[in-house]
């Protein structure tokens, strides 16, 4: 398997539950690769058969389509692409330098497309293979204290929803992970909001979800009933509820 955003916690707790239920292959991609050796250890002890840690920046756009390909080249088939970069930033941060919420939506949102567009290309190709997007649920119903980050994800649920479309009967797919809030490093010091997980609880949630073959996973499953609600809340009392 393929992960860019190596380092997320999120997505190494994946990696634990694949690697002990025999993925064998693992190409950890991040921005600073050197800080996962101690990462790759761990996996190879769990029986991982190959690290390969990759330097990779979701903001490099046109390096993008040459990453996927050495990375394709180099380990033959691979079943399975996660994406797990990602910024959370800080609204009022946002709201003072605008330039930097650009730049969270290249982090979040264009660097999915260019590297999820040249994945499917090579899935394309092989004829099998699973994208795995994390989502989340601030992009289900844009909350005015994150919105900046809530966009993007709503974009970046948007683009795996259409490229899932657009891939069937290739033989691959794509599944969309939507998390609530997770105690991470992303969250780190924030206040915790209902519902909370782990990032091992989001890790058992995919590997379930790759199991049965879902294309939409909610992190706990009752958010889903929570958001069903939400979206159809009007403008006014959404606005009074999203302001925490
Ligand atoms: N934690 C939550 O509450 C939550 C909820 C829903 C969805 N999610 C999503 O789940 C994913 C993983 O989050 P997490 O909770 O595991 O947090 P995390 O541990 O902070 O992981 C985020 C990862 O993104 C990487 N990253 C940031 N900017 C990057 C860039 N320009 N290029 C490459 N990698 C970059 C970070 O790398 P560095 O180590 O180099 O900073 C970090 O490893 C994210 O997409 C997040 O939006 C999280």
């Amino acid at each position: 398997m393929l992960v860019l955003g190596g380092g997320s916690e999120i997505a190494l707790a994946t990696v634990q539950r694949m690697v002990a239920d025999r993925c064998r292959t693992v190409v950890l991609a991040a921005r600073k690769p050197e800080d996962l050796a101690h990462d790759a250890e761990r996996l190879r002890s769990a029986g991982a058969t190959t690290v390969d840690l990759v330097g990779f920046d979701s903001r490099d756009l046109t390096a993008h389509e040459k990453l996927i390909d050495e990375i394709f080249d180099r380990h033959g088939d691979i079943d399975l692409v996660l994406f797990a970069f990602g910024v959370l930033g800080d609204q009022q941060a946002f709201d003072k330098d605008p330039a930097s919420a650009a730049e969270a939506a290249v982090t979040n949102f264009a660097g999915a497309i260019s590297t999820g567009l040249q994945v499917a290309e090579r899935f394309r190709r092989q004829g099998h293979g699973t994208l795995v997007f994390l989502s989340s649920v601030a992009g289900e119903r844009v909350r005015k204290t994150n919105f900046v980050y809530g966009s993007t994800k709503a974009g970046l649920d948007g683009f795996a929803q259409g490229l899932g479309d657009a891939l069937s009967g290739s033989g691959a797919r794509v599944m969309i992970v939507r998390p609530g809030f997770v105690r991470s490093k992303m969250t780190e010091g924030l206040d915790e909001a209902p519902f909370a997980t782990t990032p091992e609880q989001v890790a058992s949630a995919i590997t379930t979800g790759l199991a049965r073959g879902s294309e939409i996973v909610w992190v706990p499953p009752v958010l889903r009933w929570v958001f069903v609600v939400f979206h159809h809340l009007p403008r006014p009392l959404w606005r009074l509820v999203s302001a925490r």
